[in-house]
């Protein structure tokens, strides 16, 4: 099946869409927490929402590279949108547990940080993000060369420390949490075997020239 491509002169129009999209559930539920519309408790409500937002975008992230891989659908020029959406999600994340929740209690954030484990895992996630997200602009990209692709290649081990934030956050895992890693569990898989996969397709397809489309930022 062939996925129809969008022309050219739509793609920076659609990347900006796909930014203003990917805000919408943080804006919308701030809308309904500001405006007493939430039922419950509604800052735990906006935090788990900005947490759970965060690593759908980490996953979407990850997904870029197998979908172009076996598919053959290059979506290449989303992955830095999707991986910024997901820096801003865990950046808010974060504020809503320090601002809202916390107010701005200090000294129980220091030992929430150091003695809650899946907080610790998930303040070590959100530290490991920063400097990819400073990253991720092409004046890095052709500065760092070949380290850019290595240091990038950290969004698996953040992906994988966030899913078992989750996990830990919660007394019983359930489906959800499961889902979750194992989504990430299965591209971190993927990512390991890639090598293989993409040396025997080389192996399947003439030997000159590159496959069109194919970005030579990503490998
Ligand atoms: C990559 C980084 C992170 C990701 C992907 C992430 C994601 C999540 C997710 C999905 C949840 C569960 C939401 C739910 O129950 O529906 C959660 C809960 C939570 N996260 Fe994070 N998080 C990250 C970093 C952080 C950081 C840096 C902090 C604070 C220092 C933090 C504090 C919390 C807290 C306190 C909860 C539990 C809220 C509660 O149930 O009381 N997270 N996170």
């Amino acid at each position: 099946m062939q996925v129809p491509a969008l022309p050219k002169r739509h793609h920076t129009a659609s990347v900006w869409a796909l930014y203003a999209l990917g805000l919408l559930p943080a804006v919308w539920t701030f809308y309904l927490g500001a405006t007493g519309q939430l039922v419950g408790n509604p800052v735990k409500i906006f935090e788990h929402l900005l947490g759970e937002w965060a690593l759908r975008f980490l996953i979407l992230t990850l997904l870029i590279s197998p979908i172009r891989d076996l598919f053959g659908v290059n979506w290449v020029r989303y992955r830095r949108a999707l991986g910024l959406l997901a820096f801003w999600y865990v950046t808010m994340h974060f504020l809503a547990y320090m601002i809202l929740d916390k107010r701005l209690a200090i000294d129980v954030i220091v030992e929430d940080i150091f003695k809650r484990w899946f907080i610790t895992i998930g303040m070590a996630a959100f530290v490991l993000l920063i400097p990819l997200a400073l990253t991720s602009n092409r004046w890095s990209i052709r500065t760092l060369g070949p380290r850019w692709v290595q240091l990038h290649r950290l969004i698996y081990p953040i992906a994988a420390a966030g899913a078992l934030h989750y996990c830990l956050s919660v007394k019983v895992i359930g489906p959800e949490q499961l889902i979750y890693a194992g989504i990430i569990a299965v591209l971190i898989g993927w990512r390991l075997a890639r090598p293989r996969f993409m040396a025997w397709k080389r192996g399947k397809r003439p030997a000159y020239g590159r496959v069109a489309g194919e970005s030579p930022r990503t490998e």
